[in-house]
């Protein structure tokens, strides 16, 4: 296949995300989970989303593909999808139903989930449904499919593929359905691939192997990969780069060793502390830092993480929003590293590493 300098060019995003902003209009009130993420994600490499429960992680995934469910919406933003053909297509305005998303979902970008039953339908045979899927999406006959989605199976380690092909997913066991949904999306090839936690509710050895099966295919098929986690030794092993979410934010983003080696933001250092020593990096999900995730309803003014920071600034913290900019090789989101809107005279003590001086600022 023909290939665009664009789709193997690394450092052209495919996907663009500015200033995104998903709510959920409910009874109590405005829920505001996805709330001006910038994010990009390029071709050929592993992006880590990374951070606690209920901080957006699901929600900014799934507005990218448009799933996201009443009463939540896209009230802002935009997702500049770039096709493999140069074409730039803003996911955030596209019309919900219409083909050209349709085509993009599950054929250009496809998502798997924690719950394989949440995408594998329970009463159709797992073959017939990746044929199906091969064929939304690709001008092929029946048999074509059949043996693609066969050979599919096989590449996912799953022992006799053909069998299985006529197997309903209530006969295969957990990881192998894991497996099988994973075949089904990447029987056409995405250009990205979206996994949602894919593997919080395997035992540890499946979940190794799958992670595996994801970056060898990654790097066969040339995809870019946005992978969900909670789980730190998951982004050592298999992240490029994280982005670190927190209230519907993106707080720090970074290359892998960056993250690990010099974290900036304090909740990223929060999340790292608490892992005893690099190189034991356990596969728990990610201890607890001190005090709880404020009420989605009841978002802090200011840094939305400033009631759990043992640095907030009285008078800055909770009166102005920071917002991400480059540092290092990265980007933060915290006054402690903005030299620009802090009191000249503590501007020294804004360097990074030295978080202990200013938080007694
Ligand atoms: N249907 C809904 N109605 C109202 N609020 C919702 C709905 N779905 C999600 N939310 C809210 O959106 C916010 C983000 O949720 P999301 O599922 O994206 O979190 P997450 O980071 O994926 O968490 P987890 O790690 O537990 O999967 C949460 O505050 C959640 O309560
Ligand atoms: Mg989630």
């Amino acid at each position: 296949m023909p290939q665009t300098p664009m789709q193997t060019d690394p450092n052209t995003p495919m996907i663009e995300i500015r200033g995104l902003k998903t709510h959920f209009f409910t009874d109590d009130g405005l829920v505001k989970a996805v709330e001006g993420v910038d994010l990009d994600i390029h071709p050929d490499r592993t992006l880590c989303l990374l951070g606690e429960s209920g901080c957006g992680k699901s929600i900014l995934a799934r507005s990218i593909l448009r799933i996201v469910d009443a009463p939540g919406r896209i009230t802002g933003g935009s997702i500049l999808y770039r096709a493999a053909d140069g074409r730039m297509v803003d996911l955030a305005r596209a019309r919900p139903g219409s083909r050209e998303l349709r085509e993009i979902r599950g054929g250009d970008i496809a998502m798997i989930f924690q719950e394989p039953m949440s995408s594998l339908g329970p009463i159709q045979k797992i073959g017939r449904q990746i044929t199906e899927t091969i064929r939304l999406h690709r001008d092929v006959s029946k048999a074509e499919a059949r043996e693609e989605a066969i050979d599919m199976l096989a590449r996912v380690g799953i022992p006799r593929p053909a069998e299985r092909f006529e197997a309903y997913p209530f006969e295969l066991s957990g990881g192998m359905r894991q497996r099988a949904m994973i075949a089904m999306a990447l029987s056409c090839q995405p250009r990205l691939l979206i996994a949602d936690e894919p593997t919080t509710a395997l035992d540890v050895t499946t979940q190794a192997q799958i992670l595996d099966l994801i970056a060898e295919l990654r790097e066969e098929f040339r995809m870019a990969v946005l992978l969900i986690t909670h789980d730190l030794g998951v982004v050592a092993e298999t992240a490029d780069d994280v982005a670190v979410m927190y209230m519907g934010k993106i707080v720090e983003k970074s290359d892998v060793y960056g993250l690990f080696e010099a974290p900036k933001h304090p909740y990223t250092r929060a999340l790292l502390e608490s892992v005893p020593r690099i190189g034991q990096i356990g596969r728990g999900r990610l201890p607890a830092i001190r005090g709880m995730v404020p009420h989605p309803l009841a978002r802090p003014s200011g840094c939305t993480f400033r009631t759990r920071c043992d640095h907030a600034m009285a008078g800055l913290c909770d009166q102005r929003e920071p917002r991400l900019k480059p540092q290092g090789a990265g980007e933060v989101a915290c006054f402690l590293h903005d030299d620009e809107v802090r009191h000249p005279a503590k501007r020294n003590a804004a360097r990074p590493g030295q978080d202990t001086e200013s938080a007694d600022a």
